[in-house]
């Protein structure tokens, strides 16, 4: 450990005075918690530590606490059933403005941003793009472009693969969302822009800042879908853009341009990173287990074509997936707004409060999961299923009316990149190494996962 670190986390560990949230009323619990230094609060802490700090504050404080940071207080729903209580929403208290302080200006209207009976009805039109068949050809040009790719990537010591998954799943994304030739330079970087500035610290357009960038890059993006919106509606393609554009209830409810636009923005988002980190996160814990490694490519051999049947049968890769998502959660924390007072837990937690929902936490907590930290794959296997121990124990695509939509077409890219992957390498890193998953957004690797690529 750095000074820096040991520094860092004497003042994250202090025992900064705890307080109530907020005045409570008699028959309930309050909300504890502690704001840590003036001004930064925890902020520091959570962007270096992330998923430790966030199980130190458990052991602390248990499932509902309070915390300052980002210039806000945030309540932490932390365990398995704050998250149940939560995601569920039986009384309609949390709301997804949660979402807005972080990435509202940049994704507005995204079907995650949207609320109860409006985001329904728009979740019910967007099912049409996820239908199994529609998954299917999606996929299909998923394995082209990674088997394009992927055999192009050099044999060598000190490959950063981060950098090379990001921009792989990139690819994939402008092939299958918008099925574009022309232009997609200046929208990949409008694309990237858009998406780094939730990351920003400095929350407004400072000129030649993430955030003024993330709206310039938003507005390239929305031009681009807007002028698109006709010539798709009026073609057979069969990119996500266009089932969009042809999605249709039986009552006849149909998006309007802004609509398919908005979604569109954040379907790019939502897609992209979360594939990139999840193929990062198994592609490491492969590279540190040569025996998976070998049996999840033994199973890849015996495919030839990829389609979602075949790939349902890389029975090895899918543990290793869960198994990766579970010690690197994607989305590490979800965002939520109370809309109402309400009780989390026997806690009184009034309206207005951002809840953070600590997906991370739950996956590394010992009474749930024995020896946490040790990649086991088999947990996940039929004999054992720790993850059934508690329905929010493991909780990578969310839960309740929110959960991914995306979470089978996700779960298919992935496979068919390290299917690919497999066949065409073997890979690992000098033993003793540990990657260090920075925290500041959604976790990506610090030096970017330097591994020893060897071609098969
Ligand atoms: C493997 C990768 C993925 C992971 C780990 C992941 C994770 C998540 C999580 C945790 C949520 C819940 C957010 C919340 O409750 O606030 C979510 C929602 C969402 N995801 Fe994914 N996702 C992945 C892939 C995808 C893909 C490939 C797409 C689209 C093609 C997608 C589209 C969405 C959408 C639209 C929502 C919002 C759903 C709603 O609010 O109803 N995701 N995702």
């Amino acid at each position: 450990m750095t000074t820096v670190h040991k520094v860092e986390r004497w003042l994250s560990d202090r025992p900064w005075p705890t307080r109530e949230l907020a005045p409570t009323p008699p028959d309930a619990r309050p909300v504890l918690g502690d704001a840590g230094l003036p001004v930064l609060g925890h902020t520091l802490s959570i962007l270096r530590q992330g998923v430790d700090f966030g199980l130190r504050r458990y052991e602390r404080y248990g499932p509902v606490s309070w915390i300052s940071s980002f210039g806000t207080k945030f309540v932490t729903a932390a365990g398995p059933e704050a998250a149940q209580v939560v995601l569920t929403n039986k009384d309609k208290a949390y709301s997804q403005q949660g979402w807005e302080f972080f990435i509202g200006p940049f994704f507005h209207r995204g079907l995650m941003l949207l609320d109860f009976d409006e985001h329904l009805q728009h979740r019910r039109l967007m099912q049409h793009a996820f239908t199994s068949d529609r998954i299917s050809a999606y996929n299909a040009r998923v394995a082209d472009i990674a088997a394009r790719e992927i055999r192009l990537w050099p044999q060598q010591d000190g490959f950063l693969v981060y950098p090379a998954l990001k921009k792989l799943t990139l690819d994939v994304a402008t092939d299958i969302f918008m099925a574009t030739n022309g232009e997609t330079t200046a929208l990949r970087e409008a694309f990237v822009d858009t998406v780094r500035a939730g990351t920003s610290l400095i929350r407004h357009p400072v000129p030649g800042g993430r955030w003024a960038a993330g709206l310039r890059g938003r507005k390239v993006l929305e031009a681009y879908f807007r002028a698109e919106v006709p010539r798709k509606r009026a073609s057979a393609d069969d990119d996500l853009f266009s089932a969009l554009c042809h999605a249709r209830t039986d009552e006849g409810d149909v998006y309007s341009d802004d609509d398919i636009v908005n979604h569109m923005i954040f379907l790019m988002m939502a897609a992209h990173d979360t594939s990139t980190i999840t193929t990062t996160a198994a592609l490491y814990y492969l590279a540190k287990d040569p025996v998976w490694q070998e049996k999840a490519r033994a199973e890849s051999m015996a495919v030839d074509e990829v389609n979602t049947s075949t790939l349902d049968k890389l029975t090895a890769l899918d543990l290793v997936i869960r198994e990766s998502m579970r010690l690197v959660a994607p989305v590490p924390s979800l965002a939520r707004q109370t809309v109402k007072d309400t009780d989390l837990l026997g806690h009184h937690v009034p309206a207005g409060t951002k809840i953070a929902v600590s997906t991370w936490v739950n996956h590394l907590l010992p009474e749930y999961w024995p020896d946490p930290h040790r990649f086991d794959p088999l947990r996940f296997a039929d004999d054992r299923r720790e993850d059934k121990v508690h329905r929010y124990a493991w909780m990578p695509f969310g839960g309740g009316v929110h959960k991914c939509i995306g979470m089978h077409f996700g779960m298919y890219e992935v496979k068919t990149l390290l299917h690919e992957l497999l066949r065409t390498f073997r890979w690992s890193v000098p033993s003793g190494y540990e990657v260090r998953w920075d925290p500041t957004a959604l976790p990506v690797p610090t030096d970017d996962l330097p591994i020893q690529l060897t071609r098969r």
